[in-house]
């Protein structure tokens, strides 16, 4: 292993970050694309041009799963368990692939080629139950591409075809957000700039004020599209004006939540419009410098947007002195590496900044004191994407789209077990009803709708009688749950919720940052009664153990995590009571389910 050929490389990319210790994942990164694996010696070396301690960069390696520090085979399959794939028969289609391997998940067969790893979502549950070869995103996974992958795992597989052609379905008539998903190949220079490409942009940097774009954002009534919610041009007003610190944007693009896969089709497909809409963003909020936190599982995305940024570098888009405006950005793609608690925005901070994906206190909040511990503002890449048809079509016009409290569109993702898995761009007053029954035809001939989640995995599920609601985040709330990341898990009579929230928690398990204690314990306790439950050697008092578990992780941690791990629990357990408590008595005996075996310790 020659770590010094690499050294070149390494100095150029610790250049192009604030502080050094920020280049730790792409360090790490360089080192796993040519070594193979990250081994101890390589540790040091990241270590000593880093100026960090040996321990510390191995926390960071161990944190994050995508690194490995053994070598592993040629070749990597990543087979998706989460709730999404698994009501697709992901389950079954594990089985089958270890069968005809002859190995276990994290084992590789004996010619060294082939390394198989069960993983959880990786944003691709249209093409559900989904799995990725390398960089490529394979799926849906069925005999026919097992057989590909078995017999074509040395020469990269090419099942990526199917996700863009045709499989699933992928809204390309916008209004807003959609409407150049049709370049399936990617939307480059002279087709955005045909499609009103950067006028928007060039009215913020000619004629308008940063206030004037904030007040713009906010007439539109532009709300968080990640998750929160949060108005965007409230959230760009925090940035202290009086500040000499340098201000940061940072474009959360660490897509994580099961059931979603919309900011990829924009990284993919229309990464200008991103692109676009950072710059407007960057010079509202007075900053010249943007960090983009692609996941890492994301190869092919994040070499689209490179692309895209390379071709604003070009044109005089990005870089000093933009379109002679007298206005700087610098755009750095920083990827991540297999944790979802860094889609958290105080995570993501401190991974950026080359530490483990841990979640910070608020306050203060970033656009205090965030990056480097200067005012930033973390955006979410829908909510960006949107930014410049408001200025080019205007607040009032955007605003429209919407309800009178959230304006525009959404793009749903829509999976599980319905007929039309894809994405769907739609007004974010639609109702839930109208999207799984028009736009993803329902659910299977045979089959009548039993559950939706309809916001990530993390919100609450609703029953099949409480879908007429409206998907903008204050109906969702009202109801009870939440519209979160906008992905939409459809669940038929067929699907067992007690499968279902066994999934959640081996989720919620795995992903747990470990930091706090009611969550690192919570979330393993409920994975644990969960995994025996659907065993069938639960007991009718579980149920009322995992809420109050539940019940002890909600609010007692530093993010929401937590909270989101809880909510499962609670409104399956709630709504689905009988279901569960039938499962127990039926396959257990119900003689045996008062028999308190080990309450202290549930597993
Ligand atoms: Fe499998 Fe999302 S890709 S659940």
């Amino acid at each position: 292993m020659n770590l010094t050929a690499l050294e070149p490389q390494a100095l150029e990319i610790i250049k192009r970050y604030d502080e050094p210790r920020a280049a730790m994942l792409p360090l790490l990164w360089l080192v796993q694309t040519n070594v193979g694996h990250i081994p101890s010696e390589a540790e040091c070396w990241v270590g000593g041009l880093l100026g960090v301690a040996l321990s510390h960069v191995r926390e960071v390696v161990s944190f994050y799963s995508m690194f490995r520090t053994r070598e592993a085979g040629r070749h990597e399959l990543r087979v998706c368990t989460s709730l999404p794939c698994m009501l697709r028969g992901a389950g079954d289609v594990l089985a089958q692939i270890e069968e005809r391997l002859h190995i276990r998940p994290r084992e590789t067969t004996p010619d060294g080629e082939l390394t198989l790893t069960e993983v959880e979502c990786l944003c691709a549950c249209e093409i559900a139950p989904a799995g990725q070869l390398d960089e490529q995103f394979v799926g849906p996974l069925d005999r026919t591409t097992i057989d590909a992958i078995e017999s074509d795992a040395v020469a990269p597989y090419t099942g990526s075809a199917r996700i863009d052609e045709a499989h699933p379905f992928v809204s390309t008539d916008g209004p807003v957000i959609s409407t150049r998903f049709r370049n399936t190949g990617g939307t480059w220079w002279d087709a955005y700039i045909a499609d009103g490409g950067y006028v928007a942009a060039r009215k913020a940097l000619s004629s308008m004020t940063s206030s004037q774009i904030v007040d713009e954002v906010s007439k539109a009534n532009l709300r968080g599209l990640g998750g929160a919610g949060f108005p965007t041009g409230r959230k760009w007003s925090f940035i202290p004006k009086a500040s000499l610190k340098p201000r940061y944007l940072v474009v959360n693009a660490d897509e994580g939540e099961p059931g979603t896969f919309k900011d990829r089709y924009i990284l993919e497909r229309d990464p200008h419009a991103l692109l676009e809409g950072m710059i407007i963003a960057a010079y509202a909020i007075g900053s010249h410098k943007a960090y983009v936190y692609i996941r890492g599982e994301y190869f092919r995305p994040a070499e689209r947007f490179a692309r895209a940024v390379a071709e604003a570098y070009e044109r005089g888009w990005l870089g000093k002195n933009i379109q002679g405006r007298g206005f700087d950005l610098d755009v750095v793609i920083h990827r991540g590496a297999g944790a979802y608690i860094c889609g958290e925005e105080t995570a993501l901070l401190t991974s950026i900044e080359g530490g483990k994906g841990f979640p910070k206190l608020k306050p203060p909040f970033p656009a205090i004191s965030g990056l480097f511990q200067c005012p930033t503002i973390v955006n979410n890449v829908e909510t960006l994407a949107c930014v410049p048809f408001i200025l080019r079509e205007g607040a009032d016009r955007f605003a429209a789209l919407g309800t009178p409290k959230q304006g525009g569109t959404r793009l749903f993702s829509l999976c599980g077990r319905v007929n039309r898995p894809g994405l769907y761009e739609a007004p974010v007053g639609i109702t839930l009803r109208e999207l799984i029954d028009r736009h993803a035809q329902g659910v299977r001939r045979g089959h009548t709708l039993k559950a939706v989640i309809p916001g990530g995995i993390s919100a609450k599920v609703l029953t099949a009688e409480e879908i007429d609601v409206a998907m903008d985040f204050d109906s969702l709330q009202a109801a009870g749950t939440m519209a979160g990341s906008g992905g939409v898990i459809v669940m038929d009579d067929s699907a067992s919720m007690i499968e279902a929230l066994q999934s959640a928690a081996k989720f919620f398990a795995h992903e747990s940052c470990g930091q706090c204690s009611p969550c690192r314990e919570g979330t393993g306790w409920i994975h644990r009664i969960m995994r025996r439950i659907a065993r069938g050697e639960g007991r009718l008092h579980d149920l009322d153990d995992l809420l109050a578990i539940a019940r002890a992780m909600e609010g007692k941690t530093i993010c929401v995590f937590a909270d989101a791990a809880a909510w499962p629990v609670q409104s399956y357990i709630t709504k689905f009571r009988a279901e569960f408590e039938e499962h127990i008595t039926t396959r257990r005996g119900a003689e045996t389910t008062h028999v308190d075996e080990a309450r202290a310790c549930p597993p």
